[in-house]
């Protein structure tokens, strides 16, 4: 079975990569004038309240890929927006036969459509958006972890990667999107999962312009 394949989610999927695609140049607006205004962290996502900001196309086979090879039951997303990737990782679980998407969105109105979207894909079973900071809504994402995606914005993936390291099974990826190494220099959040001491085995891989692609293998 291939969920990808199903009408509800192909279409669905389809339009919102166009939504999304359409929304280009509004984002490359909207981001110039932030630059002026200088909304601190916290601000930045509402600020960014209309705009999708998915994975990529082929980022989102990868994450169904990698959900079916790794026969994953436990995923848990940081940054779910208005659900594209969430709808990739649940279409994975449904054809898996088994497991739970624990997603998280600090924007109470991007939560309720993804909700929405979940729901239009007929995917809705096998998710969980939490509204709130996922600093906090994902601090207990039940049971151990077997992939966690990280695209809420790079400067907080080591605050979730750390809170959520006693939660991941030994084998467990983790896909962190936008890390992208300037020049000879790796991203800061590369260097900590490149360093064998923090008990990761990483990559970058060739996603959107930089995916890091980490597994659990447990501290030495
Ligand atoms: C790049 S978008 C995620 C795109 C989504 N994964 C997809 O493929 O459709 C990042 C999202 O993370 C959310 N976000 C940012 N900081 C957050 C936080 N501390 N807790 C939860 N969500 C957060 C933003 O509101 C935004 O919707």
């Amino acid at each position: 079975m291939n969920s990808l394949a199903d009408p509800r989610v192909a279409d669905l999927l389809a339009r919102l990569h166009d939504e999304a695609d359409a929304q280009r140049r509004l984002i490359r607006d909207r981001v110039a004038s932030l630059a002026d205004e200088a909304p601190g962290p916290e601000a930045w996502p509402h600020h960014m309240k209309d705009f999708y900001l998915p994975v990529s196309r082929e980022q989102g086979r990868f994450l169904y890929q990698t959900v079916r090879a790794t026969g994953a039951r436990q995923v848990v997303e940081f940054g779910s927006s208005f659900g594209v990737s969430t709808i990739y990782l649940a279409a994975g679980l449904r054809d898996n036969g088994h497991g739970v998407v624990t997603g998280s969105e600090v924007v109470g109105e991007k939560a309720e459509t993804a909700r929405t979207n979940l729901a239009a894909a007929g995917l809705d079973g096998h998710v969980e958006i939490r509204t709130g900071d996922a600093r906090t809504t994902l601090a207990d994402p039940g049971g151990l972890v077997d992939l966690l995606l990280l695209d809420g914005g790079p400067g907080l993936y080591l605050d979730i990667l750390q809170l959520l390291m006693p939660r991941l099974r030994v084998g467990a990826v983790v896909i962190a999107d936008n890390i992208t190494d300037s020049g000879a220099e790796p991203h800061p959040y590369a260097r900590w999962v490149r360093d064998p001491d923090n008990g990761f085995v990483s990559n970058s891989i060739t996603l959107k312009g930089g995916t890091e692609y980490s597994v659990w293998i447990g501290l030495p």
